[in-house]
């Protein structure tokens, strides 16, 4: 029998032990160790990253070694790109050079695009897939709405800048300053968290030396479960159904009663409040008072008091905080956007993380195969019975 290495570290213990490859979590000969190891891989770091920082306990979210409040407001989508897939951000020059590229890569119609990225058989470049993914995803949504919609997709402009081009594709008419700004600041905010399921669904994937797209398609199916970027439309369903402060208390309780999550709060990481939920929540305030529905938002915010306070009163025990999902889905309400497209608008930001994962693991990665510990019987016997004619 082969003999295995089981790694298992979490921020309280490290533990490395080998022992053979069947593990049979019962068997007390295995140390606690083992026998202790999380459900769901919670603790373990299953691998390195230079992109981001997730500080659960301190509520910190660094991107490539910035702060996100520092740098999410404040740069543009593009920037924020180059940040991860180089590094560093971009001299002038280059950040002129690497936004044309970027544009230069939206495609003409949505189903060349889509042609392109579910072909089989080209060339496959990681680097030169991942720019195109990251390019091509405002358009794919931009023009399946529509389509979805009756109306025609629009053409694709290589003169503004990502954001932008994104509101361009979905509404059919150029943005103000505003809005691209804030979706600017919505995009930089998402565009990559640690090691969440999808890009570690990702990184699974091109760790096989897969291609980049499939690994993006492979991302793509994590993020739409509701535990993880499906959360914003059932947030904002809770602030519509309870329409008036005064209800918030009632609405909130007979959820909790009935044993329902409230979406929008809660974190695997984060012990306290998601420092993303602060950069959005102020980029939503900022938009909302530049003309938007001023009332909504106050509503919102009474609506995530109360959860706060009704779950701080039901969960005393677990740290139950905002998530980035609650101001997600005010933010892209305000802007416009229908419920549907908040999981792919979340995918248009995420694509960039997912991408530089991939080239990162690639780049430094190894197979990811982790072990499972056997916790089922042995020893049992299969009874053959008496001689059965071969079939
Ligand atoms: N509302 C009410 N109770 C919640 C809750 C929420 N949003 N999130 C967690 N809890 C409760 C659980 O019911 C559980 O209670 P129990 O011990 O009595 O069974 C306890 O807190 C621990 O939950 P657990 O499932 O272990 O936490 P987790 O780390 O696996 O969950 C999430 C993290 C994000 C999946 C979870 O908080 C959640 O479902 N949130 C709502 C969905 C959401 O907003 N997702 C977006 C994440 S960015």
């Amino acid at each position: 029998m082969s003999s295995v290495t089981v790694i298992y570290r979490s921020p309280f213990e490290t533990a490395i032990c080998s022992s053979d490859a069947a593990i049979n979590i019962d068997n007390p000969r295995y140390p606690p160790q083992i026998r202790g190891m999380p459900e769901d891989l919670e603790g373990v770091v299953a691998t390195s990253t230079r992109l981001s920082h997730v500080d659960g306990e301190a509520g910190r979210l660094t991107i490539a070694g910035y702060a996100l409040e520092d740098l999410a407001p404040y740069a543009s989508f593009e920037e924020v790109a180059y940040l991860l897939l180089h590094g560093r951000l971009p001299e002038p020059a280059e950040r002129v050079r690497f936004t044309q590229d970027l544009a230069g890569r939206r495609p003409i119609d949505a189903l060349r695009m889509a042609a392109a990225l579910l072909s089989l058989g080209r060339e496959e470049s990681p680097g030169d897939d991942a720019m195109t993914a990251i390019a091509s995803f405002p358009t794919i949504v931009g023009a399946y709405w529509r389509a979805l919609n009756g109306q025609e997709p629009v053409p694709v402009r290589s003169d503004l800048p990502h954001a932008a081009h994104y509101l361009h594709q979905v509404f059919g008419a150029e943005p103000s300053t505003e809005r691209a700004r804030a979706l600017a600041t919505y995009l930089n905010t998402v565009c990559d968290h640690g090691l969440n399921a999808s890009t570690f669904a990702a990184r699974v994937i091109v760790s096989t030396r897969s291609d980049v797209i499939s690994a993006i398609t492979g991302a793509v199916g994590a993020l739409k479960g509701p535990l993880h970027g499906g959360a914003p439309g059932p947030a904002l369903d809770m602030v519509f159904e309870i329409g008036t402060p005064e209800r918030a208390e009632s609405v909130i309780r007979a959820k909790l009663d009935r044993g329902e999550r409230l979406m929008g709060f809660g974190h695997r990481i984060y012990r306290v409040r998601d420092p993303r939920a602060d950069v959005l929540a102020r980029a939503a305030e900022r938009f909302y008072a530049s003309g938007g529905d001023q009332r909504l938002y106050d509503l919102a915010q009474q609506v995530e008091a109360t959860a706060l306070r009704l779950l701080r009163e039901r969960k005393p025990e677990r740290r139950l905080e905002t998530n980035v999902e609650f101001y997600t889905a005010l933010l892209l309400h305000g802007l416009g956007f229908p419920s549907e497209l908040f999981t792919p608008t979340f995918a248009v930001g995420r694509v960039l993380g997912w991408s530089a994962h991939c080239l990162e693991q690639l780049r430094d990665g190894r197979l990811i195969r982790p072990q499972s510990a056997y916790i089922g019987p042995t020893g049992l016997h299969y009874d053959r019975g008496p001689a059965r004619p071969a079939v």
